[in-house]
């Protein structure tokens, strides 16, 4: 169930927008600074309840003003899931393994309604943890008192490994559809060009590993006074042509990439809900560093995907889809 509008007031820099979306590729042309990005984040804020640019959703209430309204309509009134690119997530898929993790934990919410509370028991469980470790370790508490560290230790462990194996599930799905979205952003046909290797904390998802290498660490963690493994620390590296390095990778590479990795997170999800609801993708600044072909290219595997909406400074060049493509190009000033 697309989106067809949506109304903002006293949202951002917009005093009041009202605008009007198709069913599938719509592109906000429009200067920098005249609120594109912000329509992307109020469509996110309507679904995920959170914002991609700020952790306190008042700094999204118009300067002076004391209350935002995001009024979004989509067919029937549905609800609707969103899966968000920008040019940070090109950065987040290679550098930080904290943004790694949280890229695919929110995807995995989406389809898992346990997941959440799974991970705020995780980590409510992983901070009671440490707490004794860093006090243990300053001499803060008796060993008496320390003895409570027992309690958190089995469902540390029960915790953790359910999340790890839930992300290692996630990524073999990943797996299943990157290199085919590679290849076509990339007009290729290479086999298992990319390859994703999930680097779980501690290695082998097992309750018997896990116990060993927990007895192993303590004495570890009783000096240095935080948790050694766990999901906590789950990484995962994507290569190309068995390259991991960003330095080895070009800009554009990196790019199709985390393309290819988004549209692949929109085929688990679209399985999973089966039209049920609508996953619809925000695609911040998409166009950046691409050519005119290329730029061609990625809107047409759009085109079988599902509702997009995409942002970009660049009015030239826009010919090239003309409307019978189905594309709605909204200007924006
Ligand atoms: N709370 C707020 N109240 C009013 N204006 C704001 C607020 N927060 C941000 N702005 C301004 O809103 C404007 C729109 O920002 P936005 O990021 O949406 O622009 P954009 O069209 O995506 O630009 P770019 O092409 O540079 O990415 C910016 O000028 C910003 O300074
Ligand atoms: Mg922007």
């Amino acid at each position: 169930m697309p989106i067809q509008e949506v109304e903002l007031v006293n949202f951002r820099n917009h005093k009041y927008k009202n605008i009007t979306f198709k069913p599938n590729v719509n592109i906000l042309v429009g200067k920098n600074g005249v609120g594109k990005t912000s329509i992307l984040e109020a469509i996110y804020i309507k679904s995920e309840k959170k914002s991609f640019k700020t952790t306190h959703l008042k700094q999204t209430i118009t300067y002076n003003e004391n209350k935002s309204q995001i009024n979004i309509i989509s067919e029937k009134n549905k609800k609707f899931n969103v899966t968000l690119f920008s040019p940070e997530t090109t950065v987040d898929l290679f550098y930080s393994s904290e943004q790694k993790r949280n890229i695919i934990d929110q995807e995995i919410k989406k389809n898992d309604v346990k997941y959440k509370k799974e991970l705020q028991e995780f980590n409510k469980i992983l901070i009671q943890r440490n707490k004794l470790l860093k006090n243990y370790s300053k001499h803060k508490i008796t060993n008496k008192e320390f003895e409570y560290i027992k309690i958190w230790n089995q469902q540390f462990l029960e915790k953790s490994l359910i999340i790890s194996k839930k992300r290692k599930e996630y990524l073999n799905k990943i797996k299943q559809y990157i290199t085919d979205k590679y290849n076509k952003i990339v007009e290729k046909k290479e086999e298992n060009i990319i390859e994703i290797e999930f680097i779980s904390s501690p290695k082998i998802l097992t309750e018997d590993n896990m116990k060993k290498i927990m007895i192993e660490n303590f004495e570890k963690e009783k000096i240095l006074g935080f948790s050694l493994e766990g999901c906590q620390k789950d990484n995962f590296q994507i290569y190309l042509k068995g390259e991991k390095s960003k330095g080895n990778i070009s800009q554009g590479e990196a790019w199709s990439i985390t393309y290819a990795f988004v549209l692949s997170e929109n085929e688990i999800i679209k399985n999973q809900i089966q039209n049920k609801i609508e996953n619809i993708l925000l695609l911040d600044d998409l166009f950046i560093s691409l050519d005119k072909t290329r730029k061609r290219k990625v809107i047409d595997i759009l085109k079988k995907e599902s509702q997009a909406i995409i942002t970009t400074t660049n009015s030239e060049n826009l010919n090239i889809f003309n409307k019978k493509n189905g594309i709605n190009i909204i200007k924006m000033n």
